[in-house]
């Protein structure tokens, strides 16, 4: 390899032909997963102004989506749900006529063969916007659980194939997996996103899913940036709990931890490259500053080479676009 005292790496750069053979990892449309907020408010798409090309959808606008996504060859579809009314305890995250248990019946009738991921917290649900019972400004962990499962269970019934715990309370992988083989949903694997970070980077969604804490912050309970050993730590706690597989979020702030959590447990491993990711570049990329295509192609494949089997990721659709028009040439 080594010849005239130096190294030529430029050899196998030296026309797009080659570069693609030796191209260490590549990323298709059935590794992405598309999220997609459903809104009990309205009757047409309503833009997410911090999130330009992101749509809250009424559940017909939702189920048309949701085609595309199987059309475009995604790997699936994970819901989000904006209800109409939110109380305390955030009761419409498992009521059985909620927005999300709706929306997942249609698209479990239209699209039978599209994979549905729910996405299981009360932050969208609850007037004070935490992921929990908030009693004394705590929120209180072990009086969550009970709840959660209520939500994984009415989800499941109503299609769900897979149910994504993103609270960040302990011990909730165990309470969820305990009620859903109690209620004969025993095929429905947990999606938990173990290692979930305080991040700045779900600003955006908070917008998108009307689901910012009125008071406070999500520190007491979603982890210190600062920290990696924790992510770890969390991980080895829900598969022991029964977790099936793994969600790592943020994205690319956190690709130390999508690459330990890949080699350390060698479970399936999901990156969620989040809001903030999608909109800092998008923005950019409005202004003329950043190429929003090249941008977002090199933040998906740094997940990918990162370890991530998956990636949840507001440009599915677009990556899809993209990789067929590749393709096709
Ligand atoms: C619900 C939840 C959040 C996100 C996914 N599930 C918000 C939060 O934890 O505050 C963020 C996703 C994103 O920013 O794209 N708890």
């Amino acid at each position: 390899m080594v010849e005239n005292g130096f190294f030529r790496g430029r050899r196998l750069r030296s026309s797009p032909a080659l570069r693609s053979l030796v191209r260490e990892s590549r990323l298709l449309p059935a590794q992405l997963v598309l999220p997609l907020f459903v809104d009990e408010t309205t009757d047409r798409p309503r833009p997410v102004p911090s999130m330009p090309g992101v749509e809250r959808l009424p559940v017909d606008a939702l189920v048309e989506r949701a085609g595309e996504a199987r059309a475009a060859g995604l790997g699936g579809v994970i819901l989000f749900g904006i209800p109409r009314d939110k109380d305390e305890r955030g009761s419409g995250a498992w009521a059985e006529d909620g927005i999300v248990q709706e929306a997942l019946r249609r698209v479990r009738g239209e699209l039978p063969d599209l994979l549905l991921i729910s996405d299981v917290c009360l932050c969208e649900y609850t007037s004070h916007g935490h992921c929990g019972v908030l009693e004394g400004g705590t929120v209180r962990n072990d009086e969550t659980l009970e709840l959660l499962a209520r939500v994984a269970v009415s989800h499941a019934r109503a299609g769900a194939d897979v149910v994504a715990p993103s609270d960040m309370m302990d011990g909730r992988v165990r309470v969820i997996r305990r009620a859903l083989d109690a209620e004969g949903h025993m095929d429905v694997p947990i999606l938990s996103y173990a290692a979930k970070y305080a991040s700045a980077f779900y600003g955006p969604f908070r917008d998108a899913a009307d689901s910012a804490p009125l008071e406070g912050d999500r520190r007491g309970y979603q982890m210190d940036p600062a920290n990696g050993d924790e992510a770890l730590r969390e991980v080895r706690a829900d598969l022991a709990e029964g977790a099936d597989f793994i969600l790592v979020k943020p994205g690319v702030p956190a690709l130390d931890i999508v690459h330990r959590v890949r080699s350390e447990f060698g479970v399936p491993v999901g990156a969620y490259q989040v809001s903030g990711e999608y909109a800092s570049i998008a923005a950019a990329a409005r202004e003329g500053w950043l190429d929003e295509g090249a941008a977002m192609t090199e933040a998906l494949n740094a997940i990918r080479r990162a370890g991530a089997d998956f990636i949840i990721s507001y440009w599915a659709l677009e990556f899809a676009r993209r990789w067929r028009a590749e393709w096709v040439r």
